[in-house]
């Protein structure tokens, strides 16, 4: 059986109790099944030039980690991967800015994974890469001599073609995204999207009838796997932690009262404003709510040197304080927000204990908390997910209660409707939920892509011309 080589800006080496993000958790779980490596940015950066890879070996799973250059880091991280595709990538062309020098960054550093993996990868390994960070990095490879099947899984959507070209160098993602064999998205909403970017006549590229693409000279599959969860080792952890101190004080601290929770990055997608003022009208419009609920939200900050996520922080301290201040009782506060994270069994326990589960993101490639929320409850006695429409897990979690989330008057219905929501009717839907977590699952998510990259047989044909991005960057080449 092939190893498989995975590729992302960051590793998440399992050093226990650190909780991991949604890609992280489903890298390990594609590498734990085939064993294999598991390459990226090692959290550090160096002012002189980087040091070799490290490699730490841990059960059949190789992570091999390396330093970036301090400048590259900046121009390729902060910069490019984070201020101007994450913010496009999310539909938020407000928060986009560019700079020449951050996309030359962005290309030194794909060309410098690309020259380190050369003494990694084996003939017969499969290569995966993730997420935005890297989207040149399967061409680079190509560049580099490598023949094997690449694929390419994007972690967060994909925007509608309006968008995407106010990227200068737009031309040179669609084309670098060529350079795989397998392109996967979170939903067919991203899947569309893509199709309709290729397919644009300034592309010129097509649509065969068995899905496979075909644009900048090569045919490729491009195909949808959503991202799922390990549902059992969620509900596991979920249980065993009940008994834990911190879980308990939590729940002696609520008293009678129902708990509402969100767990989020700290990020302008996720929609906390407006989130914090959905829960306001929640008290404004349902009165009986007031001393009857608790709101607690856990964020964790990230992207610290982003200047619009240090930003946010400031806004939602006062946003919370403002509620606060106005519904606050001597023996009740509504918002207890958390600028913190915890370990991934609290969470999950946590979780357990909520009635309702908050996950109202403006933009959201899947959102992994929204299906933990729901493998993470007592099946007799389940709590609510309140979800946007506008997450990826919205296509899939259709017995949510979906919510609008730029409407903060749906926000607050949605709440009162999961709160008053009767047992049966929420064991109803908690089953059916269920029943789709399980046929998603993480597992049947990398089986899935490394099938499709596995039987892909115009990777063994060789005569694809790749482009060199470089050249297609219009007025990008000094
Ligand atoms: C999203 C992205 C991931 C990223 C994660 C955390 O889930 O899709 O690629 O790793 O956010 O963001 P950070 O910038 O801290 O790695």
């Amino acid at each position: 059986m092939s190893r498989i080589v995975a590729i992302s800006n960051r590793v998440a080496i399992p050093t226990s109790g650190k909780s991991a993000g949604g890609l992280a958790v489903g890298v390990l779980a594609a590498l734990k099944e085939r064993g294999g490596v598991w390459f990226g940015w090692s959290g550090k950066t160096t002012g002189s030039e980087p040091r070799d890879p490290e490699v730490k070996t841990i059960d059949n799973i190789d992570f091999v980690t390396i330093d970036l250059n301090r400048q590259d880091f900046a121009g390729y991280y902060n910069g490019f991967s984070n201020n101007s595709l994450w913010p496009l990538l999310h539909f938020m062309v407000g928060y986009f800015t560019f700079s020449r020098s951050h996309y030359q960054a962005y290309r030194r550093v794909n060309e410098f994974f690309a020259r380190k993996l050369m003494s990694v990868i084996q003939p017969d390994d499969l290569i995966w890469v993730h997420d935005y960070h890297l989207f040149p990095l399967g061409a680079e490879l190509r560049r580099a001599g490598v023949d094997q099947p690449i694929g390419f899984f994007l972690h967060v959507p994909f925007p509608s073609f309006d968008v995407l070209r106010v990227l200068p160098g737009y031309r040179a993602v669609l084309s670098e995204l060529a350079a795989y064999d397998v392109v996967g998205f979170q939903t067919a909403r991203d899947l569309w999207a893509f199709h309709d970017c290729v397919t644009q006549p300034e592309i010129g590229g097509g649509i065969a009838k068995d899905g496979r693409v075909t644009a900048f000279g090569r045919t490729f599959q491009a195909k949808v796997f959503p991202i799922g969860i390990d549902v059992d080792d969620c509900a596991s952890a979920a249980e065993k932690f009940s008994n834990n101190t911190q879980l308990h004080q939590l729940a002696s601290s609520l008293e009678d009262r129902k708990l509402i929770v969100g767990i989020d990055r700290l990020d302008y997608s996720k929609g906390l404003a407006l989130r914090f003022r959905g829960f306001e009208s929640l008290l404004e419009n349902y009165p009986s709510t007031r001393g009857k609920v608790t709101y607690m939200q856990i964020a964790p900050p990230t992207r610290a040197g982003v200047r619009t996520y240090d930003d946010i922080r400031e806004g939602l301290e006062r946003t919370a304080g403002n509620i606060n201040g106005r519904f606050a009782e001597m023996d009740w506060v509504p918002i207890r927000y958390l600028n913190r994270g915890y370990r991934r069994e609290l969470v999950m326990a946590i979780l357990r204990l909520a009635s309702v589960g908050l996950v109202t993101p403006i933009r959201d490639g899947m959102n992994l908390v929204a299906k933990e929320f729901v493998a993470s409850q007592d099946p007799e006695d389940p709590g609510m997910l309140v979800l946007s429409t506008l997450a990826g897990a919205a296509y899939e979690l259709q017995d949510a209660v979906l919510v609008n989330p730029y409407d903060r008057q749906s926000v607050a219905d949605g709440l009162q409707i999961a709160i008053e929501m009767p047992l049966d009717e929420r064991q109803e839907r908690h089953r059916s939920m269920m029943e789709i977590l399980r046929r998603n699952d993480i597992h049947a998510w990398s089986r899935g892509f490394v099938e499709a990259l596995q039987t892909d047989p115009l990777t063994a044909s060789g005569s694809l011309a790749i482009p060199n991005p470089h050249t297609l960057v219009s007025g990008i080449d000094d």
